[in-house]
């Protein structure tokens, strides 16, 4: 069993430093990528408040394909460059997006989203995966999330 508490009440950079050693401490010594990033979306969903979606999208062949997730069913394939996690992929840059119907090209898996937070995962200064992160609130996420998730991002990037 693991057995990580967030408080609910800390401050952003607390609770990423929270979150980043727990991610730390379940991926070391595992090699299999699906159960760390099952176990990392698990860890996002436990500790960040106000979300319906978070998860993985896996880089193959230049498509992004549906991976390990908490939330509801998703989109499976997204083309490089498509909607926001594809925004993302393509350009390696992290996508924050306060309302996502004015994200041109969002693909919508959950109409309960209203804002989003892509962060892509870059090993050997490839795009292996984004981390998706979509809240039913309006503008959820800001730059200090983006941070945390790149942080994130970068701790799993060889355990993925
Ligand atoms: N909204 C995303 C698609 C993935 S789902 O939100 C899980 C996008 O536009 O890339």
């Amino acid at each position: 069993m693991y057995d990580f508490a967030p408080r609910g009440d800390q401050p952003k950079p607390e609770l990423y430093a929270d979150l980043t050693s727990a991610a730390k401490a379940l991926v070391q010594g595992e090699p299999d990528g699906v159960a760390n990033m099952a176990n990392v979306a698990a860890l996002i969903w436990q500790f960040l408040p106000e979300l319906n979606w978070a998860g993985f999208y896996r880089n193959i062949a230049d498509e992004l394909v549906l991976g390990p997730f908490v939330g509801k069913p998703a989109c499976i394939r997204i083309p490089l460059g498509r909607g926001v996690c594809g925004t993302a992929a393509a350009s390696g840059e992290t996508q924050v997006v306060p309302d996502v119907h004015a994200f041109p090209g969002h693909i919508a898996c959950d109409a309960d989203s209203r804002s989003e937070l892509v962060v892509p995962v870059i090993r050997d200064g490839k795009v292996v995966a984004v981390i998706d992160l979509d809240s039913p609130i309006a503008n959820r996420f800001d730059r200090e999330d983006a941070e945390g998730i790149e942080t994130l991002a970068g701790i799993i990037a060889s355990s993925i």
